[in-house]
């Protein structure tokens, strides 16, 4: 079946009820705002368990790198941001692109179908999540598995979800299965269901517990919450910044500069960096050498969905609290901490065991794959004027320049023989990938 035909299967699939006006009706705050950590603290901040653990911690063992601040704010297991809260939405921080349409994981669990043709079917695939939020995006996805049955019928497919926080996976659950099962503390999936389409779903706290083989890897807003080490270039060198009280207010937090080279500042300074500010996400690297390995060895791809840049941003460091801006040192464990997703080091960290698409913009991306046609068919379906305004709102946020459009990318890694362009497409100027060249409909 030709990707145009994939796309038509998935028209006959009518409108859910579209999220995106649950959402504070538009005024709603995504996670790329421009922002850094050098915003000033707030006055009166209020001195919350998180604060009173790390004052603690700094008193005992001195300053700690911003990595270990943001792996402690964001997954302490007693008091991390992510761990017991429900942080997306309108009663939460933010709003995130499959929480605000549907066509948005529609398309890119069409992505994967044609991933899986273009390889020659194989008869198994795993679909691997990273950071699924409130499983929304996997339940599109599965959504479209279903609706192309008749393609898909052979192919034992399993979901695999890598989620730390034990109340999201609670909601993941929720959204997914019809009942699920908590496994055994010797297996390495922590908990296992059924989703309602028949298809076996595993949670796993660390990608390295998911099972190898082919696999469709899907990170979306999950590599900008991973610890960032930062880096300042001095008169010295390069120094790590650092977390420490401050001497002037013993209840606050302030960056330090650490006063000699450390470890990371030698290690993960790249020899031709000419910025003179850097910030480096080693698990992100991490990760990306296990998903490389695998998708080498048997195949599949990895689909990463986020903002970021190639290496050329600097200070990108900031929270969000309550659909706001929130300085990074105030009140922590209640606001999300992110960063920037640098996509060249990724590549680099890839290490040319797969080949690397893009990153281009979810605009250029979510066209590419026929966001267009798929909305006047939900438009066509919907009479009422409500649904049909908050399907208008919802693609405008998703595909606007100055909104999600033009601030998120998709990049993806592949085998290499993906990128070995027909004739046909070279005449195009196109690639072979759905997505990420111009659709050609024929
Ligand atoms: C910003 S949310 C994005 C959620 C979802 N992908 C979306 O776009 O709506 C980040 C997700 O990653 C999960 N997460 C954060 N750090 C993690 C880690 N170290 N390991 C596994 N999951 C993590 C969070 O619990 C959450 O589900």
């Amino acid at each position: 079946m030709p990707f145009a035909l994939l796309g038509r299967s998935l028209l006959r699939c009518g409108a859910r009820n579209d999220r995106f006006l649950r959402l504070h009706g538009g005024s709603a705050i995504w996670r790329c705002q421009c922002f850094s950590s050098e915003n000033k603290v707030e006055e009166n901040s209020p001195v919350t368990p998180m604060l009173k653990h790390l004052l603690m911690k700094i008193k005992s063992t001195g300053p700690i790198t911003v990595a270990e601040y943001m792996r402690e704010v964001l997954t302490n297991p007693v008091t991390g941001y992510y761990m017991h809260h429900d942080m997306l939405g309108e009663k939460g921080d933010f709003v995130t692109s499959p929480e605000i349409s549907q066509m948005f994981g529609e398309l890119i669990g069409i992505w994967f179908v044609s991933e899986w043709m273009a390889s020659g079917k194989p008869n198994k695939f795993q679909l691997v999540e990273l950071g699924p939020g409130r499983g929304s995006l996997t339940q599109d996805i599965l959504r479209v598995f279903n609706q192309l049955d008749s393609l898909l019928s052979k192919c034992d497919i399993s979901i695999h979800l890598v989620e730390i926080s034990p109340k999201l996976s609670e909601i993941q659950a929720l959204t997914l299965t019809e009942e699920k099962i908590k496994l055994i503390d010797s297996s390495p999936a922590y908990m296992q269901g059924v989703a309602k389409t028949g298809i076996p779903v595993f949670w796993y706290r660390d990608v390295s517990d998911v099972p190898l083989g082919y696999s469709f890897y899907l990170a979306h807003e999950f590599l900008d919450a991973l610890p960032i080490h930062k880096f300042q270039k001095t008169e010295k060198g390069w120094r790590e910044l650092l977390v420490d009280i401050d001497p002037e207010t013993p209840g606050k937090l302030r960056f330090v500069l650490a006063p000699f080279a450390t470890a990371a500042s030698e290690a993960f300074i790249h020899e031709k960096e000419s910025r003179d500010h850097v910030e480096v996400c080693p698990d992100a690297g991490i990760i990306i050498q296990k998903l490389a390995q695998n998708i080498e060895k048997n195949g599949g791809s990895a689909l990463i969905v986020d903002y970021g840049h190639n290496g050329t941003k600097t200070d990108t460091f900031r929270g969000f609290c309550g659909h706001k801006l929130h300085d990074v040192l105030t009140a922590p464990g209640t606001a999300d901490l992110t960063a920037d997703v640098d996509f060249s080091y990724l590549q680099r960290m890839a290490q040319e065991r797969v080949a690397a698409l893009g990153p281009i913009k979810q605009q250029d991306f979510l066209k590419n794959m026929g966001i267009d046609i798929r909305l006047q068919v939900l438009l066509q379906n919907v009479k009422d004027v409500v649904t049909r305004r908050q399907l208008l709102q919802s693609y405008e946020m998703l595909m606007d320049l100055d909104k999600m459009g033009g601030r998120f990318n998709f990049f993806a890694f592949l085998p290499h023989h993906r990128l070995v362009a027909s004739d046909k497409l070279k005449s195009h100027h196109s690639t072979p990938v759905a997505g990420f060249g111009e659709l050609l409909w024929k």
